[in-house]
């Protein structure tokens, strides 16, 4: 029996019957909806519409329902099912006859829909943030061995992809670290305004009955009830948050995948692409490509477009409920999959990926990648900074006319651009002092690295969830 048929005296197109449906993939809310019928059915008996013996027949047979679509999953292949919520209620009525009809009573789809999409973004967090640890612990791992090296390895790093300055190997990955630990706080904010419960909100006006949303909520694991029944029923900013969120995450996954593709080629020859992530080519056997990498660059394509599919959808709806919301569901489940699926193999390509830290460190000292340290040097000496700024150029220039370095440029050559060059130049532009010279939090010397090192530890050690997530 459908859960609207009464109203109508013709079938409807069986193509279009067909077309509506969102069974085939709203059926992974299965034990969402499982959860919130039970607690909505304890809030039925609470306010007297049934009796104790009708709710422990409806709350086993909703566990029964439960079990059989684990143990048998074929059990989900209904093309009778419109959605979850008419599975849910179908099996029921077979199991337990019209009282499974009464589970009904006072609710609609709207709200029912509004809670399990929330119970699956709550869930979905937890989960993500478990494997984002996981993930950032990798790369803070990689940085604590680069940073207590001794010397620390060191690296160059770019601006326009240009040389830049060197620093060391462990400053460049808390930089990532720094990108995901944001997006953990994210995650934990979009947590708080989702963990809401809107059940009792009913169609759009709020439930028929006097139900008691404290309890619902308190049942669920939300942290208390939402506050308006019309934007409870058609809010997806939760849904639309979360899915922004992981466009962030997986952009911040694709800078790296593509700075790891950068440095595993030859010519930087920084990265050894480690063979369990790789693939070779069917026609040059000489090949190892970069697909991991690749395909998550791709894949944070595919999270973007859930972003944008979503808040299209989304801008132009009057209040409240519209169908259209059920397009909410496949974005928001294939960018939820999509950045699970990434996370642990980023994991292990972290956990495994070579440094060539020998071809790091000298990197960083070609380049003229000390020319701000040489400048540094003349300002020390009194020279304003941006005529001692203009001498180094000079120097630079000198030194690329003659195919050599800046420290290998006779101290006569040097005091002809600049008077106050002396014996001690050439010593300054040693990779050590180089780096050192960063002297400031937040910089690149080892001694403020060695504490933003301990800094992210403490941070990190902080993301994992402390409670287990409520529903699965
Ligand atoms: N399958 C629907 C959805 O995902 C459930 C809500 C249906 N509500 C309604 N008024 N037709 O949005």
């Amino acid at each position: 029996m459908k859960m609207w048929s009464g109203r109508f005296r013709q079938p409807l197109d069986p193509e279009f019957e067909k077309w509506q449906r969102s069974f085939p993939y709203d059926q992974r809310l299965l034990p969402f909806e499982l959860a919130a019928s039970r607690a909505h059915a304890n809030a039925l008996e609470h306010a007297g519409v049934l009796t104790s013996k009708e709710l422990s027949e409806i709350v086993k047979a909703l566990a029964e329902i439960g079990q059989r679509a684990e143990s048998a999953p074929e059990f989900l292949n209904d093309p009778e099912a419109e959605d979850v919520h008419h599975f849910v209620e179908k099996h029921l009525a077979a199991r337990i006859g019209a009282t499974g009809y009464k589970l009904h009573t006072g609710r609609s789809r709207n709200e029912q829909i509004a809670t399990d999409l929330r119970l699956f973004v709550r869930y979905s967090i937890d989960t993500l943030q478990d494997l984002l640890g996981d993930w950032v612990e990798s790369m803070l791992a990689r940085a604590e061995a680069a940073g207590s090296a001794s010397p620390p390895w060191a690296m160059p790093a770019y601006t326009h992809l240009q040389p830049a300055e060197p620093v060391l190997v462990a400053h460049w990955l808390l930089a990532y670290v720094e990108m995901f630990l944001r997006d953990a706080g994210r995650l934990a904010d979009c947590r708080r305004r989702t963990n809401l419960c809107p059940l009792g909100s009913g169609a759009v006006a709020g439930a028929t009955l006097s139900l008691n949303r404290q309890g619902m909520a308190a049942e669920l694991g939300f942290d208390g009830p939402t506050a308006n029944s019309i934007d409870a029923t058609s809010d997806r900013d939760f849904a639309l948050e979360f899915v922004d969120v992981l466009a962030l995450l997986a952009l911040h996954l694709s800078r790296w995948a593509e700075e790891m593709i950068l440095f595993s080629t030859a010519a930087y020859g920084f990265v050894e692409l480690p063979e369990a992530y790789s693939t070779g080519s069917s026609a040059m056997p000489q090949k190892k490509n970069p697909d991991l990498l690749e395909l998550v660059r791709g894949k944070a394509a595919r999270v973007m477009g859930c972003a944008s599919t979503l808040r299209t959808l989304i801008k132009g709806l009057p209040l409240a409920y519209n169908k259209d919301l059920q397009e909410t569901q496949e974005p928001l489940f294939d960018a939820s999959d999509a950045v699970l699926g990434m996370l642990p193999l980023v994991t292990g390509f972290m956990n495994t990926v070579e440094f060539n830290h020998v071809r790091m460190n000298q990197a960083a000292q070609t380049g003229f990648m000390n020319a701000w340290a040489a400048a540094a040097y003349l300002v020390e000496r009194g020279v304003p900074s941006r005529l001692a700024h203009e001498a180094v150029g000079k120097a630079v220039a000198l030194a690329v006319e003659r195919g050599s370095d800046l420290q290998k440029l006779p101290l006569a050559d040097l005091q002809a651009i600049h008077a106050r060059f002396d014996a001690g130049f050439h010593s300054c532009l040693e990779l050590t002092e180089v780096l050192a010279l960063h002297d400031v939090a937040g910089g690149t010397a080892p001694r403020h690295v060695k504490r933003a090192l301990q800094n992210a530890r403490e941070r990190v050690a902080g993301l994992r969830p402390t409670k287990e997530p409520a529903i699965r």
